[in-house]
């Protein structure tokens, strides 16, 4: 059965920090920050080392944050060394898994190709797929759209309507990610639009609403709010300025703030 996320969506990829013993202090941090707090639904994508570790202490303290990775293979076992299936992430508890992601792409060559069997894998078996996309540089907007276009479709491609109501997508332009400033809202605005219509239009207009739109790259506490308020965003999914639990609890409360004014009104 496919889970539909309360919006809005704020996530953090770890990236390769934190040891288990970090991981643990900077959860204990974050769940005592959001306890109480059930406006936005939260998730965490641990390094696969702490996975499990994180998964015990959300379930011991009965905690609403969700837990998922940052990668995953795309066959179910085999002969490849140093990679992780879908069916063991699944049965530690993850519910998302990070695909596509412009560093994978950057220093592992990972492809739209492959990162569509990844997607595809993570759906076989009922997990979520957070597929980050993007154009690389900053480019005219006939330039964007036209990459979006493609990438989506590849991306994309033999995932059915009902599979894809499972997927998230993250709007993450590689020259907006670990730079000190966002892309301008009136750019993730524009895209974000357009990727709404194109899932419209490859699917159908219940898909394209399902289906949440994150915004990535260089987040922090001074621009969450702008970017949280605009119409197709549906969540923020956050790199350094989530490293930090109190700057994070802070991220989550401030999206949940610019959320509830864009859906029923009030100063923005
Ligand atoms: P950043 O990372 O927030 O540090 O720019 C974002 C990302 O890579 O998803």
């Amino acid at each position: 059965m496919i889970k539909t996320y309360r919006l809005p969506l704020v996530g953090t990829s770890w990236k390769m920090n934190k040891t288990n013993s970090e991981a643990l202090v900077y959860l204990e941090r974050l769940q005592q920050r959001l306890t109480g707090q059930s406006r936005v639904s939260v998730f965490v994508l641990p390094p696969f080392t702490a996975l499990a570790e994180v998964q015990g202490f959300l379930r011991d303290s009965q905690s609403n944050i969700m837990l998922g990775s940052q990668n995953a293979h795309w066959d179910d076992a085999g002969a490849f060394t140093g990679e992780v299936s879908v069916p063991m992430l699944k049965e530690i508890g993850c519910e998302f898994v990070e695909i596509n992601h412009q560093e994978r792409r950057h220093w592992f060559g990972e492809t739209d190709e492959t990162a569509n069997w990844k997607i595809r894998a993570a759906l076989r078996h009922g997990l979520a797929p957070i597929i980050c996309l993007g154009e690389e540089n900053r480019e005219a907007w006939p330039e964007v759209e036209s990459f979006l276009r493609k990438q989506l479709a590849r991306l994309l491609q033999d995932v059915d309507g009902a599979a894809a109501t499972g997927v998230i997508l993250a709007y993450e332009p590689r020259w907006a990610i670990g730079v000190a400033e966002a892309a301008p809202p009136s750019h993730v605005a524009l895209v974000h639009a357009m990727l709404r219509q194109l899932l419209a239009e490859k699917y159908n207009a219940a898909v394209a609403k399902a289906v949440p739109i994150l915004y990535g790259g260089s987040v922090n506490l001074q621009n969450a709010s702008e970017l949280m308020v605009l119409p197709e965003v549906d969540g923020l999914f956050v790199g350094r300025a989530a490293l930090d639990a109190d700057s994070f609890a802070r991220l989550v409360e401030i999206s949940g703030e610019a959320y509830v004014r864009r859906r029923f009104g009030g100063p923005v």
